[in-house]
């Protein structure tokens, strides 16, 4: 059993991202133990794991100790594995997902609470995952900025992403993605979620939209819309805002989905690369009055 005792919670900046060392999370790991990894999930936003070669069963156990997964219904499964989510990319393929800065599911009504990803197979350079901090996003905006954002809401949807109308399946790109992201039926709702929510567990106001779901801010055009989140957008990626992870076989980026955007990058053509994700369910998000 993993004790709290040889728990080694090391930040990769003052504020943002911590790698955990000094635990197997293949073992049963103990309360005290889950419990410090908890509260470094809240204070750091994303959490590092190195060397944890775990079993499909291991990673889904791993899981539910957190909260009930939440099964994607767009992302192709690992084989005989329904609850995790395959993110693939083949050598002779070009497009890879989750290749833009964005948050996972942040679409639905209840957003997902986080998404824990595992390394299988990596590419010998590049595929690195970014990562930016919306909490440090929004207190970087003035008191005038984040009042007028507290009294918003925006809509989100998949539909432009997932549905029947994205990029992926109206060109040439449906050949590329064919096979790895499906069901566009599904993709049919939108959602709206105010601008700045108060985050569930931590408390810490976050600024909620993202340039992957994101449409528009409620009663705006979208054309409207455009130069307010571009603006945002900009403020969320200035690099002191952002990580960067590395990959090796067997590493796990565990991240909050309510506090904090990924990407993906795409550079690393004519490699593979194969990560396993499982995704958490959260609650519903509200306004921070
Ligand atoms: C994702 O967007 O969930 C995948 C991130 C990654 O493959 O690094």
């Amino acid at each position: 059993m993993a004790s709290g005792n040889e728990l080694e919670i090391r930040p990769l900046t003052s504020s943002f991202g911590a790698e955990i060392l000094g635990v197997d999370l293949a073992s049963d790991v103990d309360d005290e133990t889950l419990g410090r990894m908890k509260t470094a999930f809240g204070e750091y936003g994303v959490i590092f794991f190195r060397d944890q070669n775990l079993t499909p069963e291991q990673h889904v156990a791993f899981a539910e100790r957190w909260a009930p997964i939440n099964v994607n219904r767009f992302f192709r499964a690992v084989d005989g594995h329904p609850r995790i989510a395959e993110v693939r990319k083949e050598p002779d393929q070009k497009i890879n997902i989750g290749g833009g800065w964005h948050t996972d599911h942040s679409y639905d009504v209840a957003p997902a609470m986080g998404s824990i990803l595992l390394a299988r197979e990596v590419p010998r350079s590049g595929g690195d995952t970014l990562f930016a901090n919306m909490a440090l996003a929004y207190e970087s905006l003035s008191d005038g900025l984040q009042k007028t954002l507290e009294g918003m809401r925006a809509v989100h949807s998949s539909r432009h992403v997932f549905g029947n109308t994205a990029v992926t399946r109206t060109t040439g790109a449906k050949d590329d993605i064919a096979g790895r992201i499906g069901n566009p039926d599904a993709a049919t709702q939108d959602v709206v979620h105010p601008v700045v929510i108060r985050h569930p567990d931590a408390g810490r106001k976050i600024l909620y939209v993202n340039p992957g779901f994101t449409l528009h801010f409620e009663g705006w055009t979208r054309a409207e819309s455009k130069p307010l989140l571009r603006y945002l957008y900009a403020q969320a990626t200035v690099p002191e805002r952002t990580i960067r992870f590395r990959w090796h076989e067997g590493s796990i980026a565990f991240w909050d989905n309510r506090s904090t955007w990924h990407y993906a990058l795409n550079d690393y053509h004519g490699e593979r690369r194969l990560m396993h994700r499982i995704t958490l369910e959260g609650v519903p998000i509200h306004g921070p009055a």
